[in-house]
């Protein structure tokens, strides 16, 4: 990977919940580079075992482990797994996320006439998906962070980032449920901040633009593979005018992780979005 700047994380252990996803391996391939122990955890064993297959062969070190951030007893076994195998945690980025359709409105305005016709919305959504969402945006940074977070109070020191998203600063239309979440983990972010800074663990967010992975790309494109209405808007209000590349989030990442570049950064949220927090759309 071309990195945009190299830290120091020789000998350092990083869990990365999501880390077999879009986002979170680019994290765990610059983490890795930058000499740290990485622990891959994600849903599926064989996407985690992959990426880790592919890190060790560039000369990384990194374990791959499937658990789900939602059950804590599943982290705690990944965790003893990860102590057996690289020692305690010092970093841990909770990258798992994402939406549900069932938490999803099909239109963006309710107009009067829709409850007769064949779409989802906001009075058909379904608590299952909302739930969802919740257990896996907020609750899937909170249990990691206690799982995790407890071997940095320990040692003194260790850093937790977040990932949030646009939708925390205000909600985009349709999606109410990871609109809340998000802003829940945005919140959370400077919650725990607080409550860890006699205990020398920093914790802080990157909230991304809008990047194209699986989780959005057929909220986004077409079959053809031609920007949908929503995806033209998205890029109608980002004042740089594109989506994001996995690759510019490594630089906010890196230096948030090193506590000699960010040691007094504390329960901040960082927006990585080419301008769309910062436009009014006038
Ligand atoms: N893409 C964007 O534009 C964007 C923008 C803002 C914020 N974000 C946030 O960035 C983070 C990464 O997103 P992404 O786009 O890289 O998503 P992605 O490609 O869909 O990857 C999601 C990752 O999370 C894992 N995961 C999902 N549910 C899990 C669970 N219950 N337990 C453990 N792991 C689980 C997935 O594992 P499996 O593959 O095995 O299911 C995968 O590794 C998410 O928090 C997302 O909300 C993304």
């Amino acid at each position: 990977m071309n990195l945009p700047f190299r830290v120091n994380l020789e000998g350092k252990v990083i869990v990365v919940t999501g880390g077999s996803g879009v986002l979170g391996s680019a994290f765990c391939e610059a983490l890795a580079e930058c000499g740290a122990k990485v622990a891959i955890i994600g849903r599926t064993e064989q996407k985690v075992q992959q990426l880790a297959t592919v890190i060790n062969g560039n000369g990384g070190t990194a374990i791959g482990l499937a658990a789900n951030v939602m059950d804590k007893s599943e982290l705690e076994n990944a965790r003893e797994k990860i102590q057996l195998e690289f020692g305690t945690c010092d970093i841990l980025i909770n990258g798992a996320g994402g939406n549900h359709p069932k938490g999803t409105t099909d239109l963006e305005y309710f107009n009067q006439g829709d409850l007769q016709k064949d779409v989802r919305t906001f009075f058909d959504l379904d608590e299952e998906g909302i739930n969802y969402v919740f257990q896996l945006n907020f609750l899937g940074t909170l249990l990691p962070s206690q799982v995790f977070g407890r071997d940095m109070v320990e040692k003194k020191s260790g850093t937790i980032i977040n990932i949030s998203s646009m939708n925390a600063f205000s909600p985009l239309t349709k999606i109410p449920a990871y609109s809340g979440a998000k802003a829940a983990v945005s919140n959370f972010t400077q919650w725990l901040a607080v409550h860890m800074s006699k205990a020398g663990v920093r914790v802080n967010a990157i909230a991304p633009g809008f990047f194209l992975t699986d989780q959005n790309r057929s909220l986004l494109l077409k079959k053809e593979g031609l920007l949908t209405e929503r995806a033209e808007k998205i890029i109608a209000q980002t004042p740089m005018a594109r989506f994001g590349e996995g690759q510019e989030l490594i630089g906010t990442l890196l230096w948030l992780v090193d506590d000699r570049a960010s040691g007094f950064v504390n329960g901040v949220v960082v927006p990585v979005d080419g301008g769309f927090s910062a436009y009014s759309g006038v």
